[in-house]
């Protein structure tokens, strides 16, 4: 165990001590949210703490000086508690639920971050490398099971009730989704044997029909029985998936990869804070700055380096930040590559164009420096993936952005060249300049037309970030709302649409919009048939948010010829 004493107090502070320590929260007023010390560390012979909130994301975490603790509140570990540390012995920080997803593995993290001579990242195949994740969504309670589609009624059409509140009695409301505590929905299931769906549906049993129309965008639906409805697509999977660039994998929740590693990486005319570890060599975690070639994403220790990697140095000071960081005069005697980079844009090919925006799909097969380099660069703000070098079954779709310079980086997503699990997103990331602009929304969007090309719904690869949860909420949330809300009514007919239909017309996962339904409370039950009202609030804040997304794909710039991987025997 770790102890060090605190300069200007006689009490102890050691790794594993709880305590409330000072920050400002998004309305920059102070708060004193019960933080956990995760290293203790002196810098010019003053103290810094590395404190983890609790409760809050992992992105928060930060060095802090001893003013901002409040150390009458100081908890210290339980003895009982130990977690190994870095050197493999037994800590002494109190166990966290976080902690107690670890597993004892023994991770070599000097080797198995430090780049072997004038390559990168070299790895054998399929090896997992040891950055270690901690879920940042909670998983979301199953949904309830729906009747099995043994049980469903007939899909028929029931009368239209008058009134937009559709439930008359306690028994049917109780049959209504509920939300979670988190965000996500789940609906009671019907206790009453008499509400049970009775079988015959045979290939109708997917029908929502549209029952309830006395406001012109006031609809109801029938929920069909999902096949897998335990299926939650925010859930997090029982087992730790084993594939994929960033693969979820909590077992390796180390001491050192708990804690950010880089302090700034400049990347064309941006400096990024990453947020999160990322393995990145050991010898470059102790710069003040990491630098990036913005367009091949090669690591370099110094400006110099960079310099010396980009051929057209007329044209260099336009794309880097003129603040030029003290001690970067040594250099250079990389251990990295240093060949030219002539690229003023990703690898691969442009597949779409519109505007400045471009998107290129690179192999990671083919081009698999630059994707490696992209999966450090992605680990940085992505916590609940493990980094994975074997980047061949990938395609990375980068997003860019054009000037007179180049294409610049925005955000990717990486997707499995094969996916037995229907995954059409891997990763996804907008860099930190970009992010809460639209750009998340239109990589989602533009994903889902890839599968519309290749004929297939799609869902991002679980478990989703809170963040990566919030914008596939809010795009699957507007995608179905807008069919929803486009339906006609056919021949004075109510207009009716399967959950199907919405899969098929928008290549979103039958269980996303399921999910997304409930997620909505849209979904009522009433008499014998789930139900769907579209009340005023829901249609004007959807076309409120719909005139907030001004940049869309379109899909006739796109492309794109999908590839039958499964043929090729190899990717
Ligand atoms: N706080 C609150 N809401 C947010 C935030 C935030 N920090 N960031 C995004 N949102 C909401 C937005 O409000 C928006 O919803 P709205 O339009 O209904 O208001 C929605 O999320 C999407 O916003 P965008 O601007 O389109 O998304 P952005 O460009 O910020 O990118 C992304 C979203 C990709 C998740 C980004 O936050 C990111 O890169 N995060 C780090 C990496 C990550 O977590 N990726 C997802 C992992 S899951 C997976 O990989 C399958
Ligand atoms: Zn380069």
């Amino acid at each position: 165990m770790t102890k060090m004493a605190d300069s200007g107090s006689s009490v102890e502070i050691v790794e594993g001590c709880r305590l409330p320590v000072l920050r400002k929260n998004q309305e920059h007023e102070d708060e004193w949210p019960l933080a956990e010390i995760l290293s203790v560390k002196e810098v010019s012979g003053r103290k810094l703490y590395y404190v983890h909130y609790i409760d809050f994301n992992k992105r928060l975490d930060e060095w802090v000086t001893a003013d901002r603790l409040d150390m009458k509140k100081l908890q210290f570990p339980k003895k009982e508690a130990k977690t190994p540390t870095k050197n493999g012995l037994p800590g002494s920080r109190p166990s966290s639920p976080e902690r107690e997803l670890r597993k004892s593995l023994d991770l070599n993290l000097q080797s198995a971050t430090a780049p072997s001579r004038g390559k990168t990242l070299p790895t054998p195949k399929r090896k997992v490398e040891p950055v270690p994740l901690v879920p940042q969504v909670p998983p979301a309670p199953p949904v309830a099971s729906l009747p099995a589609s043994t049980e469903a009624s007939p899909a028929a059409v029931y009368p239209a009730a008058r009134e937009t509140n559709t439930f008359k009695t306690r028994e049917d409301h109780d049959q209504i989704s509920s939300l979670t505590t988190n965000g996500t929905a789940r609906r009671l299931i019907p206790s009453q044997p008499g509400r049970k769906r009775k079988a015959n549906c045979g290939p109708t049993d997917e029908m929502i029909k549209v029952l309830q129309y006395n406001k012109p965008q006031s609809a109801s639906v029938f929920l069909p029985p999902p096949e897998d409805s335990q299926d939650s697509s925010d859930g997090i999977p029982s087992a730790p998936r084993m594939t994929g660039s960033l693969v979820s994998d909590r077992s390796h929740d180390d001491i050192v990869t708990r804690m950010k590693n880089i302090e700034c990486i400049e990347l064309g005319r941006h400096r990024l804070k990453p947020w999160y570890f990322s393995p990145y060599p050991q010898e470059l975690t102790s710069l003040p700055i990491l630098y990036l070639c913005e367009f091949c994403l090669k690591y370099l220790k110094s400006l110099k380096c960079l310099q010396r990697h980009l051929v057209n140095k007329a044209s260099l000071q336009n794309w880097l930040n003129p603040v030029n960081p003290a001690g970067q005069s040594d250099c250079c005697s990389c251990v990295f590559d240093q060949t030219k980079c002539n690229l003023r844009h990703p690898p691969g090919n442009e597949i779409y164009r519109k505007g400045t925006i471009s998107f290129f799909e690179i192999d990671g097969r083919k081009n698999k420096n630059y994707s490696q380099n992209l999966c450090l660069l992605a680990k940085c703000f992505l916590d609940h993936k493990t980094l994975y070098y074997d980047t061949d079954p990938f395609l990375f779709y980068v997003m860019t952005e054009y000037d007179s310079k180049g294409f610049h980086i925005v955000g990717y997503f990486s997707k499995e060249k094969e996916s037995t699990e229907d995954y059409n997103v891997a990763c996804i990331l907008t860099l930190p300049p970009y992010q809460r602009r639209g750009y998340g929304k239109l990589l989602i969007e533009f994903s889902y037309e890839l599968s519309k090309v290749e004929g297939k719904t799609g869902t991002p690869e679980k478990p989703l970030s809170d963040l990566g949860l919030l914008s596939y909420r809010s795009y699957w949330s507007q995608t179905i709302l807008e069919i929803l809300m486009d339906l006609k009514p056919d021949n004075g007919e109510r207009p009716q649409i399967t959950i199907n239909e919405i899969s098929e017309i928008t290549s979103v996962k039958k269980e996303d919009v399921i999910s997304t339904l409930q997620y909505l409370n849209l979904i009522n039950y009433y008499k014998g048939q789930y139900i769907l009202t579209l009340s005023e609030d829901i249609v004007d804040g959807h076309e409120r948010a719909m005139q907030k997304r001004h940049t869309r794909i379109d899909p006739k710039c796109l492309h794109f010829t999908p590839k039958d991987w499964s043929k090729r025997g190899k990717w």
